[in-house]
This record gives structure tokens, sequence and C-alpha cells, in this order.
């Protein structure tokens, strides 16, 4: 199953496709393997982001004019391709994620879209990854899709690490619609991140109901 935007019906996430930029055959083939990963029980169907949330990341890190990236959670590699055709030719995309297997799946279609060259990727947990990585390294865009009970430390992370008026996107805010009622520690993670980043003076913030919510923070 193609993961859609859960506000949505099937039909209306057809039409909202349809009607969005085309994706191309290294994206088409890039999701047909995740979905057949999903299919075997090897990954979560709800993973990857929905091919229209892709194409919104990609237009939005070029309409932004982002030169650097980070991202939090790449998996088998879709909004990482997304971030990257966004980027300029001398851009670059730094992912951090702990499975070796999924993103080597990644790396085969960044190369086949081309890429490669300007995405590195460090294997390990994220949080002391990110810690580790040189004050001077600054992001213009970061995208965080990873566990959901690191978010919180994540966007505190980040936040020393963002250009003025640098982007941080956060995948999954409104957790299917759960965050009015949490049924899990995710939920509850990310219903207490949402309020929090409302009321921190520090970021400008707005939850996008796009796909399963995406929040964008604006470092002041
Ligand atoms: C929801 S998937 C990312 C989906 C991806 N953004 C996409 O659109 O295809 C979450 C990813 O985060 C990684 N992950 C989860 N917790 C992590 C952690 N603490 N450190 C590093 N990677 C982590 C998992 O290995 C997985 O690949």
């Amino acid at each position: 199953m193609t993961p859609r935007s859960f506000l949505l019906t099937p039909e209306l996430a057809d039409y909202v496709r349809a009607v969005s930029e085309p994706v191309d055959d290294v994206v088409d083939d890039l999701l047909a393997e995740t979905a057949a990963l999903a299919a075997r029980g090897e990954a979560s169907p709800t993973y990857q982001i929905a091919p229209e949330q892709g194409a919104f990341m990609q237009l939005f890190t070029r309409a932004v004019g982002a030169r650097r990236a980070i991202e939090i959670g790449t998996f088998t590699g879709f909004s990482a391709l997304c971030i990257a055709r966004g980027l300029p030719e001398d851009g670059s995309l730094l992912c951090l994620d702990r499975s070796a297997e999924w993103t080597a799946v990644a790396r085969r279609y960044w190369e086949r879209a081309g890429l490669a060259d300007r995405i590195e990727v460090r294997l390990g947990e994220a949080l002391p990854t990110l810690r580790a990585l040189p004050a001077e390294d600054a992001f213009d865009l970061a995208f965080v899709d990873a566990d959901k009970t690191g978010y919180a430390a994540y966007v505190e992370e980040l936040y020393a690490r963002m250009t003025d008026n640098g982007v941080v996107l956060l995948d999954n805010t409104l957790r299917g619609g759960r965050v009015l009622d949490p049924q899990d520690e995710d939920d509850v993670a990310l219903a207490e991140l949402n309020r929090g980043l409302a009321a921190d003076p520090r970021w400008e913030t707005v939850l996008l109901p796009v796909s399963d919510g995406l929040t964008v923070l604006r470092r002041r």
C-alpha cells in the first residue's frame, strides 16, 4: 500500500498525486522496492513519507534556498532523495540512520538519480552522532523522521546548528490523529513536543496537515 495523507480518502490521495509534480522511474522503483520490503514484514508500511510530501519537500528545499541539509531517519532514502533534488549542485545532505541494510537500498537509488555525491550517510545512533558534529557545521534545512521519543532532543540539539532563518521539518506530528488522545509513548512524546513548541519563543512554528502532520519550525 502506498503511504497516503491520513486525512484523505484513497480517491482524493490519488487526485492530489495526479495534479502534483509527477514521480519519475527512480522514485517509482524505490516506492515499489520499499513496499515489497513492507509486504514481506521487513519494515513498517508507514515508514516512508507519502509521494506528495516528497514533492513538497523537494520544492520547499529549493524555495528556501537550502545548501546544506541534515536528515535524521533515512530508511530506504525517499525523503533524502527529494531533499537532495532540491539542493543546488554544490549542496550537501547529511543523513543519520542506524540501519546499514536500509541505507544500502537508499544508496542504490541515489546513485541512479545522480545524487550520490551530494549525500553522506553516518551510521549509528542519531543523537550522539548529531552531538559529535563540529560546532561550525550549520544547516539551512533539517528533516526529522526517526524515533518519536527522540524528537525533543533532536530539536534541542538542532537549534544551535541551524543557520539564521534555518528551517526544521518534523514528520508525523499528528500521529494519525492520536495527538488528541495519545495511545502509546510515541503519541505522548509528540503531543508534548507539539505543546512545548507552540509556547517556545525561539521557534516560529506551524503544524501543516500534510500526510501524517508536518511541523515547520523556523529559527527566529
Ligand atoms: C520512519 S523511517 C524514515 C523514513 C524516511 N524518512 C523516508 O521517507 O523513507 C525511520 C528511520 O529512522 C531510523 N532510526 C530510528 N531511530 C533511530 C535512532 N535512534 N538513531 C538512528 N536512526 C534511527 C530507522 O532505522 C529508520 O530507518
